[in-house]
């Protein structure tokens, strides 16, 4: 311990040697610091995290250098040998300096040892920590507000944002460094897209993602599927749409169904014209060992032989069709259908939909004075309407404007320029993209076929804008014998039997 005092005063020379010496010395102790809260379990914030693998080991680093930085610029100006130099340090006592000379060799080879298992335990625990969502999604906030909001509201909230973005093994490892050294060269400098593009290109393959939970072969049948719309009138009346949506299994021993594009024995690959993935060149299925093509009639052939195109072709895969199962942002019809459906949003509010809507999208610089104008807009409107002036102050009015400010904050991004619902989502036929992309009478075969498209291939519309949930049971239960399904569906459900 003496020796170590006494090396310490040996090395801090001058205001750069001390500056240098108390920034390895507090770093590594409130890395410690900050470790052992971190085992306690008493701190998990992202923040601290970036203190204290980033910010702590460079400054450890930093206090290294300045330490023969300031010793140099010492034996500069004093123009002697070091060992001259260190009895100068202690004109007073020659027997301590001479000790200290001594044992410098060893002190040095010391510390290095302690310096570098420092630097690789904190180092390991920086790779470690890059990998968890808190980096991922808040490191270089606001760039990833939006995926990272929508990430934490979703079903894969507990799914780390590298097992879907970042392939397995080492190369895969340095690639994603080495991308993440340019997205944070890219955010200092504010040279990436607002908001960022889509689709992402180096996405893990579903096979190694999502496949090691979800397990293709062992999906089978329909899903049924209830869509709840309400309508914009005073009641919000709701109306129900239930599909037997045909899933079926990964398997490939159903014939007809949905997740048959994933199924092993088949492959279904494509080209398109855009580099969002939106407009179709042509599409093939494997039938055998040849595949068969189906060209969009409508373009004009874009350049062969394939090097030529500056799109390569792709096979399908999970995220051809699931592409927003993580990040999903909403339009503000859907959003508030949801959450009146839900029950976030009264039901009895009268005309909460209408109201709820020109709120959401009323025009907004920022979103400090979009969520106090979805407040005022409102109660505003309340207080105009006759008749329910006294709507303005009513709890349910407070429940409505909470969840509205909450579907603002959860969709739209300012800094990213992200409005309502920016990207297209693959999963079925509303707006651009879907289904429909490859389902549509333009992508025909040589023959003048196209892929199939008729409203019952992909599923059953059991029940369309039903008064209610359970419209779509009724015809089970007329087949019920003695009537007792049906009796018990119109009294508890559809209230049509006092
Ligand atoms: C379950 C898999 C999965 C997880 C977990 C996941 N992502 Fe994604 N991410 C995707 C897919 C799939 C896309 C491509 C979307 C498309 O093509 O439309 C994507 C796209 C993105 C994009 C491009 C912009 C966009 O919204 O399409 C960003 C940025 C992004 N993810 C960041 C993150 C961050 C940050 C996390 C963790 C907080 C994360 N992702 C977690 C699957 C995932
Ligand atoms: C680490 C495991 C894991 C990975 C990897 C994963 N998921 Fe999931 N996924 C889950 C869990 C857990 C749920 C929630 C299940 C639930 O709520 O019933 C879920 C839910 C889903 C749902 C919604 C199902 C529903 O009931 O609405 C879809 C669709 C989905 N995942 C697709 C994907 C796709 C596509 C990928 C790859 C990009 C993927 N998942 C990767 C675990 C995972
Ligand atoms: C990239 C193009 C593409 C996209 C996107 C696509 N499909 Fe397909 N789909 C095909 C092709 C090609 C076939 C096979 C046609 C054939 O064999 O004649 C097919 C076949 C099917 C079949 C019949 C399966 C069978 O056993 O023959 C169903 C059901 C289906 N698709 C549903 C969907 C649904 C639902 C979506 C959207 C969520 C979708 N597809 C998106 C290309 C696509
Ligand atoms: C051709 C488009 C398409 C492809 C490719 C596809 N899916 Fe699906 N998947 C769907 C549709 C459509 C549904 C039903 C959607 C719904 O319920 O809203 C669905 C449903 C699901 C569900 C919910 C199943 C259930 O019964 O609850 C999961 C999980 C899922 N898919 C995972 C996957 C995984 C993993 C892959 C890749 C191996 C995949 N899907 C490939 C279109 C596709
Ligand atoms: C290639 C497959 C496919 C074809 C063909 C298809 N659909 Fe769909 N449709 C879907 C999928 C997948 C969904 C569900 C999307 C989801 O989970 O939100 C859907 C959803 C719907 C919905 C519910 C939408 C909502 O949110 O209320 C209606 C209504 C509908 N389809 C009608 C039709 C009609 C009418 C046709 C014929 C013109 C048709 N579909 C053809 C795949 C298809």
């Amino acid at each position: 311990m003496k020796r170590f005092q006494l090396f310490i005063r040996g090395v801090a020379t001058n205001w750069i040697g001390t500056a240098g010496v108390a920034l390895t010395t507090s770093a590594f102790v409130l890395f410690v610091f900050f470790e052992l809260m971190h085992v306690a379990g008493l701190v998990t914030n992202a923040y601290v995290g970036m203190i204290s693998y980033m910010a702590l080991p460079a400054l450890f680093i930093l206090g290294l250098i300045l330490v023969p930085v300031g010793w140099g610029i010492y034996r500069r100006q004093v123009g002697r040998p070091t060992s001259e130099l260190l009895t100068r340090r202690f004109p007073d006592d020659m027997t301590r300096a001479k000790r200290l000379g001594s044992s410098l060799v060893g002190m040095i080879a010391l510390l290095t040892v302690v310096n570098i298992l420092f630097l690789g335990v904190g180092g390991a625990r920086m790779l470690h920590f890059m990998d968890t969502p808190e980096f991922c999604g808040t490191a270089c906030h606001p760039i990833m507000e939006p995926e990272w909001t929508a990430y934490r509201n979703s079903p894969h909230a507990s799914v780390r944002c590298v097992d879907c973005h970042v392939g397995e093994g080492a190369g895969a490892l340095v690639n994603a460094k080495l991308n993440g050294l340019w997205q944070v060269i890219s955010a200092t400098f504010d040279l990436y897209e607002k908001p960022v593009p889509t689709p992402v290109h180096q996405l893990r393959p579903a096979r190694e993602t999502c496949e090691k939970c979800h397990w293709p072969e062992k999906f089978y049948g329909d899903r049924i599927k209830t869509v709840a719309h309400f309508a914009r009138d005073e009641h919000n009346t709701p109306s129900f749409t239930t599909l037997a949506l045909k899933v079926g299994s990964g398997s490939g021993k159903e014939e007809g169904t949905i997740h048959w594009h994933v199924a092993a024995a088949n492959e279904v690959r494509y080209r398109t014209a855009d580099d969002k993935r939106l407009v179709m060149e042509w599409v093939e299925v494997r039938r055998g060992d040849a595949f068969h093509r189906f060209t969009n009639r409508n373009l004009p052939p874009l350049p062969e032989p394939e090097g030529d195109h500056p799109l390569e072709p792709r096979s399908m895969d999970c995220v051809d069709c699931h592409n927003r199962a993580t990040h999903i942002f909403r339009d503000p019809e859907a959003a508030l259908d949801l959450a009146l459906a839900t029950g976030d949003i009264d039901t009895t509010l009268p005309f909460a939909k209408k109201i709820g809507l020109q709120a959401l999208l009323g025009d907004h610089p920022d979103k400090e004075a979009a969520l106090a104008g979805i407040d005022r807009s409102v109660r505003g409107t309340y207080r105009r309407m006759a008749g329910h002036q006294r709507l303005a102050t009513d709890p349910r009015t407070d429940r409505l404007v909470a969840a509205l400010q909450e579907i603002f904050a959860d969709n739209i991004f300012f800094p990213m320029n992200v409005g309502w619902n920016p990207y297209p989502d693959h999963l079925g036929h509303r707006g651009q993209g879907g289904c429909f992309r490859c389902h549509n009478p333009d992508l025909v075969d040589e023959a003048g076929e196209a892929i199939p498209y008729d409203c019952t291939l992909c599923h059953s519309i059991l029940a369309m804008d039903a008064p209610s949930r359970f419209q779509y049971l009724l015809p089970v239960a007329e087949k019920d014998p003695d009537r007792k399904l049906h009796h018990f569906l119109q009294q508890e459900f559809l209230g049509l039997v006092p």
